[in-house]
């Protein structure tokens, strides 16, 4: 089929308006490649629709000229998924950036997909709600990202990833048809099929996310953070039960002694706990009651087994603690390209798995630089290589390999994209991934969202 770009962009400029069908190489090129700049593709345009309407033309343009399409957010997936690998048109979702009013007694706020996740917790602490779901990229993901890529996070263990934030959506399918569902915010809608809830994780493959009714949850009163330090990654995983008692716990994240001397000098600054133990975890309670209460009991509890500990309950205190655990994406990508992974292994596994991993990619890739780090009250560990060429896959394969082997999950928050692709069907299975490519072939008939995203 012979595609048409020129026409194609003459529609879209009758439809959009010149001035958002950008063409300029200066604009376009930066758009093109992801955070990591492991994925870097090109595009002849960067669209910004401003309305669901102008998406339709859009979409229905690109059916009818043969034209592939990405929908780019905040770009700042991990997985080369919001990149042009071939060509493609980019969709830039962002004006989609309205606020709708603070439902307060549904606990519930209507948002375009291209509002910044901390646009909208700003909106809502006005009302004393949040959105369930934080990560360290808040100030540029947008909400249609991340419910595009089912984005995980900080406080997952509290609130559950962005599928469970999400209570209705608007999308415009690959065939051109925008929907809606439960855009009303009703708690309870068991009229068929669960739209929403497919679309979450769909990666742009299935439909351009437009907006989307967000459920919020309370903004905790007050908030304590702990940095623990414990020998090893067996302690830490031992000390997860005492952890969980906690009513107000929120989030659990784990780094370790090689991780936070990197980090210390990206930053310039001295190592927090001084000797240095091997495993750091991270530990944030939220609520109204006496939480340096709650949090020394559990340092009670956990007895020995904490060598040393940091604690804040003040804003900046907690902010310079987070930094030690959020700091590790950037003080990874300062060493050079990286190979980023995010998987998950039973817990009874992780130690040896955090054991193991470093030799895995050092058989392959000697010399490599591996940094592991996560969402350990999740079972969830970031693999970071630095080393290896941009596609040479050997390091996180192998990494892969032990994952699947373990029966953990090659993703556990960063979706498939391209990067993972090879997995797909390893992880899930020939019928399951025939099933995805029948929901695939029924709403995006042409395969103009996102091709070569996802599915093999
Ligand atoms: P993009 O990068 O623009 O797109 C991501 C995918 O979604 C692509 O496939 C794209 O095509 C699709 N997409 C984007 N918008 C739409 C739309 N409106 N409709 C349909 N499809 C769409 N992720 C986590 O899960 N947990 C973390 O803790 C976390 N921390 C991070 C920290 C840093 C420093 C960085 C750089 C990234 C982090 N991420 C994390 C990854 C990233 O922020 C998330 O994947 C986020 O959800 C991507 O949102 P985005 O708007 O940038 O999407
Ligand atoms: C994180 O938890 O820090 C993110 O998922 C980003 C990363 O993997 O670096
Ligand atoms: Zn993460």
């Amino acid at each position: 089929m012979v595609s048409d770009l020129a026409g194609f962009l003459t529609t879209c400029r009758t439809a959009l308006g010149a001035a958002h069908v950008v063409t300029d190489p200066d604009v376009t090129d930066a758009q093109a490649t992801d955070w990591t700049g492991r994925w870097r593709g090109s595009t002849p345009a960067v669209l910004r629709p401003g309305s669901t309407d102008e998406v339709r033309t859009v979409v229905h343009a690109a059916r009818r000229h043969h034209i592939a399409l990405v929908a780019q957010g905040g770009n700042t997936g991990l997985v080369g998924g919001s990149v042009p690998h071939a060509g493609e048109v980019i969709v830039d979702l962002r004006r989609f950036d309205e606020l709708g009013p603070v439902d307060a007694p549904a606990a519930q706020v209507t948002v375009g997909a291209g509002a910044t996740l901390a646009a909208v917790a700003d909106h809502a602490a006005a009302h004393g709600l949040t959105v369930g779901v934080d990560l360290a990229a808040r100030d540029t993901a947008t909400i249609g990202g991340m419910v595009a890529t089912n984005a995980g996070g900080l406080h997952v263990l509290r609130h559950g990833s962005m599928r469970a934030q999400v209570v209705g959506l608007e999308a415009v399918l690959g065939t051109g048809d925008a929907v809606t569902a439960n855009l009303a915010g009703l708690v309870k809608d068991n009229t068929g099929y669960d739209l929403p809830g497919l679309l979450c994780g769909s990666e742009g493959t299935l439909g351009i996310v437009t907006r989307v009714r967000l459920r919020l949850v309370p903004r905790p009163a007050a908030r304590v953070v702990g940095l623990l330090g414990l020998p090893t990654v067996t302690e830490a995983v031992a000390a997860l039960p005492v952890l969980r008692s906690l009513d107000s716990l929120q989030a659990v994240e784990l780094i370790l002694d090689s991780g936070t001397q990197l980090v210390a000098g990206h930053l310039g600054l001295p190592v927090p706990l001084d000797p240095l133990p091997g495993c750091l975890l991270l530990v944030e309670l939220g609520g109204a009651g006496d939480l340096l209460g709650e949090l020394g009991s559990a340092l009670e509890l956990l007895g020995q087994a904490v060598t040393d500990s940091a604690v804040a309950d003040d804003d900046a205190g907690m902010a310079r603690l987070w930094r030690w655990r959020e700091a590790h994406s950037e003080a990874a990508a300062a060493l050079g390209l990286v190979h980023k992974a995010d998987v998950t292994v039973p817990l009874s596994d992780m130690p040896a798995f955090v054991a193991a991993v470093p030799a895995r990619v050092q058989a392959v890739a000697p010399g490599a630089t591996t940094l592991l780090y996560g969402h350990l009250g999740d079972g969830n560990l970031h693999v970071n290589v630095v080393g290896p060429a941009a596609d040479d896959d050997s390091a996180l394969d192998a990494v892969f390999q032990l994952v699947v082997d373990l029966g953990g999950s090659v993703s556990a928050e960063h979706g498939i994209g391209v990067a993972k692709r090879h997995w797909l069907e390893r992880q899930r299975g020939s019928a399951a991934v025939d099933a995805m490519g029948a929901i695939k072939a029924a709403l995006d008939p042409d395969g103009i969202l996102n091709p070569g995203v996802l599915l093999p």
